[in-house]
């Protein structure tokens, strides 16, 4: 019997700390100037000079400091960051569905890229965009024609503010109602040097086209995207 009482003594002094460490005193008190610093600025990655930490289950984590970030209603934590100077956390923090502007914009070009199995033509005709905090929505009408086949479809692809390949989305060619489907998917990376957007697509089939694997890369800059991505916080 006092076993057992000293065993769920132990627990809750084990739930304590747990609890303690959860809410970011156990280290962080010791620091003495450590004060987090929070950033209404929605960046997703960590600036210069500044280690990136986990954010997860509602707690920025680095090596062994935790902390529960006080944020205002409506928002969210965007990336958490450990700055070695200040001895304390960076909170990155956003608006819920953070909505800067939807506008149309006008950009329309086309491209050869040989592949395997054809000289594939691109044509892409995109009329609106969405700009939040942390990534470019662009509606894309894009034809692709490789062979016999010349097929257009429109979709929202995000371009995220990232200097590494991220995706981005995916087209669909239904070559027929009962035939097989082309997909296009897409994945997109930023260049900083000139806000151009490198597009990478993989190009795969079903039924009589599920061999179909063929990829293409295509660099695209237009000025009026590239005036959007200056203004990017871009990882
Ligand atoms: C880190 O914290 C110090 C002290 O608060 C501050 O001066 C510095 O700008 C911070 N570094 C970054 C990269 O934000
Ligand atoms: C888009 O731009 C082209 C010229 O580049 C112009 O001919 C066309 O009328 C414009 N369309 C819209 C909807 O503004
Ligand atoms: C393809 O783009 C070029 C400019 O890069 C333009 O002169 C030409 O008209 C376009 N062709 C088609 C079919 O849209
Ligand atoms: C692009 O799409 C818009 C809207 O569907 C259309 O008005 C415009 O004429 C298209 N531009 C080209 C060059 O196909
Ligand atoms: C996409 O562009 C093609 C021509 O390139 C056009 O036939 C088709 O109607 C467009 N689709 C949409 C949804 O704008």
């Amino acid at each position: 019997m006092i076993f057992t009482k000293s065993l769920i003594a132990m627990a809750v002094a084990v739930l304590q700390l747990a609890s303690l460490s959860s809410a970011g005193i156990a280290n962080r008190a010791n620091s003495g100037a450590a004060e987090v610093t929070y950033s209404h600025d929605g960046r997703t990655c960590c600036t210069d000079g500044e280690r990136g930490a986990i954010f997860s289950e509602g707690k920025c984590e680095y090596n062994s400091q935790a902390l529960t970030p006080s944020i205002p209603d409506d928002t969210f934590v965007t990336k958490c960051c450990w700055n070695n100077t200040a001895n304390d956390f960076h909170v990155h923090f956003a608006n819920d569905h953070e909505l800067r502007q939807v506008s149309p914009i006008n950009i329309t070009g086309n491209a050869t890229v040989p592949i395997e199995v054809c000289n594939l033509g691109l044509k892409w005709n995109i009329t609106e965009y969405i700009l939040t905090d942390d990534y470019l929505d662009i509606n894309v009408n894009l034809t692709i024609a490789c062979g016999p086949f010349n097929l257009a479809d429109r979709e929202w692809i995000r371009i995220h503010f990232d200097s590494s390949y991220r995706d981005s989305g995916e087209f669909a060619y239904e070559i027929s109602a009962v035939g097989p489907t082309i997909y296009a998917t897409i994945t997109s990376k930023i260049h900083r040097s000139d806000f151009s957007v490198d597009f990478h697509g993989e190009l795969t089939g079903t039924g009589i086209l599920s061999q179909l694997d063929q990829s293409f890369d295509k660099n695209l800059r237009a000025d009026e995207v590239a005036a959007i991505l200056a203004e990017a916080d871009i990882c």
